[in-house]
C-alpha cells in the first residue's frame, strides 16, 4: 500500500499548465517544441497535423475533423527531468467557446505565448481575464523573434499595459529577425546564442557565461553594448522576478525566443518545473481540500463526445484533487447519489509507450460518460464536497428553436438536454414555453445545429430573436422573487437547472430592471452549481 509520504512526492512531481494564445501566435509549435523536450514525439507529426487543419478555424467541419483528434490530445502528458507535466489544450478556433473558460480551471499555471510582431491580441486579453479569477501563475514567452518585429520594451509595456500584470523579464533578446543573435538570461547571467532551424530537442545552441565575457566582443563587436547597456539597464529599472508575486498572479516572468527554431523553449519547461506550482489545493463549498490527501476527489471540467455519431458516449474530462486513482475505482458521484465505478478510465499519454497505472491530484483522466457526468460533477470517495470555481457565463447571443416535424419534439428536448449538459450550449426556457438557445461564440450554434441533425435526427427551425444578454438572477427573498415573476414575467426565463434568468432585449433594458430592482442581484458569470434561487 502507498503511504501518504508517496502521494506527496508524487504530487509534487506534477506541473499541470495550459498554453494560451491568440490563433497564431506559436501555441501549436511551442506545444509541439515541449512534447520533443519530454521525448513524447520524436518529430512534429502529430501536433502538424493538427496545425493543418487550422485554417478554416470557424468552420465546422473542421472543427468536427479536429474533435477526433482532440479527445486525445486535448490532455497530454509527458515526463520532463523527474517531472509528470499535465498540458491542456485549450480550443484552438478563434471562436471563443466556454469550454476554453473550463479548461482554464483544473490547471495550475499557464503560458503565454505573444507573436512580438503583433503583441497583445484579442483572444490573449480574454484567456488572461480567466486566470485572473483564479489568479493562475503565468509564465510569457514572446514569440518569433527571428522575425522583424517590435522592440522588447515595447512589448513588455504592451502587455503591462493592456494585460495590467508586472513583467519581469527574464531573459532577453539581442536583435531580431536577420540579425537575431540569441537570448540573454538575466538571471543566470549568460547568453544562449542563436542558431536558426534546430528541429531537435537536444541541439540547444552555444552557451557564453557573463555579460563582460571578451567572447561576446568577439562574436557580435556590433550588438554588444547595446546590450550591456540594456542589461544594465533592466538589472537597475526592471522588477526582479519574484516567486511570491508570480504565484499570486500578479508578476509574469518574461522569455524571449523563437518557436519554431525551438530556441528559448527549454527556459519556458524549466521556469514550469521550477518556478510554476504543483498541483495546488483547491476549495469546495464545504472546505479546502489538500493535493495529498489519501481520500480521493476531484471534478468534472469538459465533456466532449467522441467522433463516431452512432455511440453516442463521451469523455468526461475529470481533474484529481486528492487522492488516488486506480483502474476499477469505485466513487460516490455526490449529484446523482450513488456510487460509479471508474473501470476503464483513460489517461493521455502524449507518448504511447508509457502506460500509466495510477494517477495522483494535478493529473487528468477521461471518463467514459453516458450522460451520468456533468460539467462540474465532484466524485469522491464518500464525503460530500462539491469544488467551486467553474464558469457559467451569461450568453450574448441568441437563437430560437424549434423542431421542423412537431412529432420531433421529444428528440429535439432531449438533444439539447444533452448538449446542454456537455456545456456545448445553453438552453434556455422563456416564460411562454419558447425555447432559446445562448452562447458565448458563434461557432457553438454551428456545433449544435450540426449536432442536433447528425446525433439525434432533428431538424429544427433556428430563428433569430431580440434579445440582447441575460443575467442569473439572485433574490434576497423568496417574497421578491415572487413579485419580480409577476411584474417582469415577460423577461423571466430559465436556464437548463431552473435557474431564473433576466432575457434583455437591450442594454438601457437591462440597466432599468437594475434601477427598479437594486435589492434583486444581475449576474453575469455563475459558478457551476450555484443554484440562484433562496
Ligand atoms: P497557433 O497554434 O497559436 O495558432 O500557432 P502555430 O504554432 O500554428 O503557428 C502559427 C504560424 O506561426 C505558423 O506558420 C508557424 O510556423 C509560425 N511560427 C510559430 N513560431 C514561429 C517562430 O518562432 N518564428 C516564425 N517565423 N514563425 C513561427 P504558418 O505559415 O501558418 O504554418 P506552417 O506553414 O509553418 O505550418
Amino acid at each position: 500500500m502507498p503511504s501518504e509520504s508517496d502521494l506527496q512526492r508524487a504530487v509534487a512531481r506534477r506541473r499541470t499548465f495550459a498554453i494560451i494564445s491568440h490563433p497564431d501566435a506559436g501555441k501549436t509549435t511551442l506545444t509541439e517544441k515541449l512534447l520533443m523536450y519530454g521525448g513524447a514525439i520524436q518529430l512534429a507529426g502529430a501536433v502538424k497535423a493538427r496545425r493543418a487543419s487550422r485554417h478554416a478555424t470557424s468552420d465546422w467541419m473542421e472543427v468536427e475533423k479536429q474533435r477526433g483528434i482532440s479527445v486525445t490530445s486535448s490532455v497530454m502528458q509527458f515526463e520532463y527531468e523527474g517531472h509528470t507535466v499535465n498540458l491542456l489544450d485549450t480550443p484552438g478556433h478563434e471562436d471563443f467557446s466556454e469550454d476554453t473558460y473550463r479548461v482554464l480551471t483544473a490547471v495550475d499555471a499557464a503560458v503565454m505565448v505573444i507573436d512580438a510582431a503583433k503583441g497583445v491580441e484579442a483572444q490573449t486579453i480574454k484567456l488572461l481575464e480567466v486566470c485572473r479569477l483564479r489568479n493562475t501563475p503565468i509564465i510569457t514567452f514572446v514569440n518569433k523573434f527571428d522575425r522583424e518585429v517590435r522592440g522588447p520594451l515595447e512589448i513588455l509595456e504592451e502587455i503591462e499595459e493592456t494585460l495590467r500584470i508586472d513583467c519581469a523579464p527574464v531573459t532577453w533578446p539581442i536583435g531580431m529577425g536577420k540579425t537575431f543573435r540569441g537570448v540573454f538570461s538575466l538571471h543566470d547571467d549568460r547568453l544562449l546564442r542563436f542558431r536558426a532551424g534546430q528541429e531537435r530537442a537536444e541541439a540547444d545552441g552555444e552557451l557564453i557565461e557573463g555579460i563582460e565575457n571578451p567572447r561576446l566582443d568577439e562574436l557580435f563587436p556590433d550588438e554588444i553594448e547595446t546590450l550591456r547597456e540594456e542589461v544594465e539597464l533592466l538589472r537597475g529599472a526592471s522588477a526582479p522576478f519574484d516567486p511570491e508575486l508570480f504565484l499570486a498572479g500578479k508578476q509574469s516572468p518574461v522569455f524571449f525566443g523563437s518557436g519554431i527554431n525551438n530556441f528559448g523553449v527549454r527556459d519556458v519547461l524549466e521556469a514550469l518545473l521550477t518556478w510554476a506550482p504543483e498541483p495546488q489545493a483547491r476549495e469546495a463549498s464545504e472546505r479546502l481540500v489538500e493535493p495529498a490527501e489519501a481520500p480521493f476527489s476531484g471534478f468534472v471540467f469538459k465533456i466532449q463526445a467522441n467522433m463516431d455519431p452512432k455511440h453516442r458516449d463521451r469523455i468526461a474530462f475529470f481533474r484529481i484533487c486528492s487522492g488516488r486513482y486506480q483502474p476499477g475505482k469505485r466513487v460516490q458521484h455526490l449529484r446523482l447519489g450513488r456510487e460509479i465505478r471508474l473501470g476503464n478510465a483513460l489517461t493521455f499519454m502524449a507518448n504511447e509507450r508509457v502506460t500509466s497505472e495510477e494517477a495522483v491530484a494535478g493529473d487528468i483522466i477521461g471518463i467514459h460518460n453516458h450522460g451520468q457526468l456533468q460539467i462540474g460533477d465532484t466524485l469522491t470517495d464518500g464525503e460530500a464536497l462539491s469544488f467551486r470555481g467553474i464558469p457559467h457565463f451569461a450568453p450574448e447571443l441568441f437563437l430560437s428553436v424549434r423542431p421542423k416535424d412537431p412529432f420531433r419534439a421529444k428528440q429535439l428536448q432531449k438533444g439539447l438536454k444533452e448538449l446542454g449538459e456537455e456545456g456545448a450550449i445553453q438552453v434556455l426556457i422563456l416564460g411562454g414555453g419558447r425555447t432559446v438557445l445562448g452562447a458565448v461564440g458563434q461557432l457553438q450554434f454551428d456545433i449544435v445545429r450540426h449536432r442536433l441533425a447528425e446525433e439525434y435526427g432533428v431538424d429544427a427551425v433556428y430563428e433569430s430573436v431580440a434579445l440582447h444578454t441575460a443575467r442569473w438572477l439572485k433574490f434576497p427573498n423568496p417574497a421578491m422573487a415572487e413579485d419580480f415573476a409577476r411584474q417582469e414575467a415577460s423577461s423571466l426565463g430559465r436556464d437548463g437547472v431552473g435557474n431564473p434568468v433576466f432575457m434583455a432585449t437591450n442594454r438601457y433594458n437591462l440597466e432599468l430592471a437594475e434601477e427598479r430592482w437594486p435589492e434583486v442581484r444581475f449576474v453575469a458569470t455563475r459558478e457551476h452549481g450555484e443554484l440562484m434561487a433562496d
